[in-house]
């Protein structure tokens, strides 16, 4: 039978618990974890203590991730047993999520667009609502159908690779160009494009914003810090202290790195092209603002993600007019 966590040797009726603590036998935190329903129970009390506020799901994956089983079985046979050395490794998985070390990080996977992405602390999780850009971009792409492999398309500030990898997944023809200015984070996006089998189409280049790229292009996708510095102390602690900072940062109001790529990007845009970038609703009405300015003659639109906030900044240069033949 197993019982949580029992590195440090520790008298007989003593024994430490999840967070090193030392506590006596028959404390709730050396409840016995030789069931699934029993290591489950555990999880979601230590987890809650710790101030996760998914604390069901997340002992639960912790549970699938150690077990090697779905969430149906866990779920339909809540008294098997776990077998020896799993109580151990859940318990370990626990102590981490319980220090608000994130879950993704913690399995070393997050799923986007229907993929499953590595991700470390080298990048930023993916998060769902930046399928948006992704959904955009195709909708963006959808004219150039026929030749879209002719199609200059770009990302900056790739992290994970989870939105241009989504996107060549997506259109079996596009070629794609991505930057980002942390070539650590540029190893993890090669990883998932070898991994996901579009690493021929996909172009790495490690520097700031556009400064790696040359050239003008029809499509440029961006989702870079937006994070307002002053706002970084306040963002809760699976993000503060464990996803990089280079990847959250944006500057005294969040926008000053998407202000330097608007004004990098004017004039590279191909008349017909689109440039969708992410940003936090505080200052989405001041990059649209920003944006008419760089691009006089572009369509500029907020758009709203799923949950109602102002998510994306859209801009659509007009096609060149086409004289008669
Ligand atoms: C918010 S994360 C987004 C990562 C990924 N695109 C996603 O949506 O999950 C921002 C990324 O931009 C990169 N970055 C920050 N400043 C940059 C700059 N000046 N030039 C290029 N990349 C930058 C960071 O290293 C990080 O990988």
């Amino acid at each position: 039978m197993s019982t949580v966590a029992f590195s440090t040797p520790t008298p007989r009726s003593r024994a430490t618990d999840i967070d090193g603590r030392t506590v006596a036998e028959g404390d709730p935190a050396t409840a016995s974890l030789d069931t699934v329903e029993a290591a489950h129970r555990h999880g979601v009390r230590v987890l809650r203590a710790a101030g996760v506020e998914e604390a069901w799901l997340d002992a639960l994956l912790l549970l699938m991730e150690v077990t090697r089983l779905d969430k149906a079985t866990l779920l339909a046979y809540p008294q098997r047993r776990l077998a020896a050395g799993v109580a151990d490794r859940y318990v370990d998985l626990l102590g981490r999520r319980a220090r608000r070390e994130p879950t993704a990080y913690i399995l070393g996977r997050c799923e986007f667009y229907g993929l499953e992405f590595a991700v470390d602390r080298r990048v930023l999780i993916p998060r769902p609502e930046t399928e948006m850009l992704v959904d955009l971009a195709l909708e963006a792409l959808r004219p150039y159908r026929p030749d879209v492999a002719r199609r200059r398309v770009v990302e900056v500030g790739t992290g994970s690779g989870a939105i241009a990898v989504s996107l060549l997944r997506t259109v079996p023809d596009l070629r794609l160009t991505a930057t980002d200015c942390a070539a650590e984070a540029l190893a993890v996006a090669r990883a998932n494009a070898a991994r996901l089998g579009v690493a021929d189409r996909l172009e790495l280049r490690h520097g700031d914003l556009l400064e790696p790229v040359e050239g003008s292009f029809d499509l440029l996708l961006a989702n870079l810090p937006y994070v307002p510095r002053g706002r970084l102390p306040t963002l809760q602690p699976e993000v503060r202290d464990y996803e990089p900072r280079v990847a959250l940062d944006g500057g005294p109001d969040g926008a000053e790195i998407i202000r330097r790529l608007l004004a990098q990007a004017a004039r590279r845009l191909n008349p017909g092209g689109h440039l969708a970038v992410e940003v936090d609703s505080s200052h989405a009405r001041a990059v649209a603002d920003e944006a008419r300015r760089h691009f006089p003659d572009a369509d500029v639109v907020v758009r709203r993600d799923p949950s109602g906030w102002e998510r994306v900044v859209h801009i659509h240069r007009p096609p060149r007019p086409t004289g008669p033949s």
